[in-house]
């Protein structure tokens, strides 16, 4: 009992130490920029090729949420951020919304707008049309709009919900460590076609996982078949991986990196590739064979983290 309990201890001390290590660092990912004065990190997102829901979800793929102003000291800082690096983006979604009930606007975190920043352009918000989202100005006024309007937004992540994922030097706890091939790997059993697959993992701060060799290959189907096969069984491409590499452009298959799949490199299924011309991108069976798909099918899929990929991307310019 006692030995449980100052095991317990122990474990607990480390953990929050581990954790208080980092963020002592005040680090969340490279692409993530800290604010002293609201103990938080942004990333401004500035093209307008995302509407609301997606801003939404690309946020939350980044470990991060829909940046809205807590209050008028968040919202001038951040705006000065944007000011300083992205001047030309003139507004902003944020993660403010009347979804729900029309005329009651909450925070995608359920609170009501009136105990955050709420600084309404005068005459707004009218609801003139149908707009259930808001977006923000570089004065800080709020307007409301559609929800289906692609603009620019921001992700956010206080330094308090920071963790950390020490072995595999990350944030996002659900990879782990292959010792053996110094590489991070998580399955995602929501299943997405080639191309979302792809954006996912790069999202993550990864990329489709890359077979550079036989026990990579055999790690990959270990993982595979440990996914939960309920779900395999569901209506889509059953027992199907997205992996790394394709053959998009009719060059050759060839990794995401764009290194070319020689032979040796190709451990095919049964009769695969097979000869139907629309199957242009890379999976595998979960038994470790890999077969060309149509780049829509919808399937599970597995993204890899390197340790170290700073230093691999130099080494891939000598
Ligand atoms: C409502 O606000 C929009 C801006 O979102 C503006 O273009 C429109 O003229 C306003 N409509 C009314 C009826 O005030
Ligand atoms: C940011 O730029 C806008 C537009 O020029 C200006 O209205 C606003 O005062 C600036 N805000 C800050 C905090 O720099
Ligand atoms: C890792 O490599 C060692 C030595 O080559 C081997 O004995 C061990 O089985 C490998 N572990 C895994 C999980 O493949
Ligand atoms: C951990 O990642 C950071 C950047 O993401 C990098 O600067 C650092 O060198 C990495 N540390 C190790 C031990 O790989
Ligand atoms: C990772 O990079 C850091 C700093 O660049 C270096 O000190 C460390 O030895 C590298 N680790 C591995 C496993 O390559």
């Amino acid at each position: 009992m006692f030995s449980k309990t100052l095991l317990l201890l122990l474990v607990v001390y480390f953990l929050s130490d581990v954790s208080h290590g980092q963020r002592d660092k005040k680090f969340f990912r490279d692409d993530y920029h800290y604010i002293e004065a609201t103990d938080s990190f942004y990333k401004i997102h500035g093209s307008k090729q995302n509407n609301w829901h997606q801003a939404k979800r690309l946020c939350a793929l980044e470990g991060a949420s829909l940046f809205y102003a807590e209050n008028e000291e968040e919202a001038k800082a951040v705006i000065s951020f944007w000011n300083t690096t992205q001047p030309q983006v003139p507004s902003i979604n944020v993660g403010l919304h009347d979804i729900e009930t029309e005329g009651i606007f909450e925070t995608i975190d359920g609170k009501l707008i009136s105990e955050v920043y709420n600084n309404w352009l005068q005459g707004e918000p009218n609801n003139s049309g149908d707009e259930d989202c808001v977006d923000m100005f570089r004065n800080g006024d709020l307007n409301d709009w559609p929800c289906t309007y692609g603009s620019a937004f921001i992700c956010k992540k206080s330094l308090q919900t920071v963790q950390w994922n020490s072995q595999c030097n990350m944030s996002n706890l659900d990879y782990t460590l292959a010792t053996n091939i110094s590489k991070c790997y998580k399955v995602h059993t929501t299943p997405l076609n080639w191309d979302e697959a792809y954006a996912t993992c790069r999202a993550e701060q990864s990329s489709l996982a890359i077979v550079n060799d036989q026990e990579e290959l055999d790690y990959l189907a270990k993982l595979s078949d440990a996914a939960p096969k309920r779900k395999i069984a569901a209506n889509y491409q059953k027992g199907i991986f997205h992996l790394g590499f394709h053959n998009k452009y009719d060059e050759g298959w060839q990794t995401v990196k764009g290194s070319p799949m020689t032979n040796d490199r190709l451990w095919w299924g049964n009769e695969q590739p097979d000869l139907d011309d629309g199957k242009k991108c890379g999976s595998m069976f979960y038994t470790g064979l890999l077969s060309n798909v149509n780049c829509d099918t919808k399937s599970f899929f597995i993204c890899e983290h390197e340790l170290n990929s700073s230093d691999e991307n130099e080494e891939e310019y000598y």
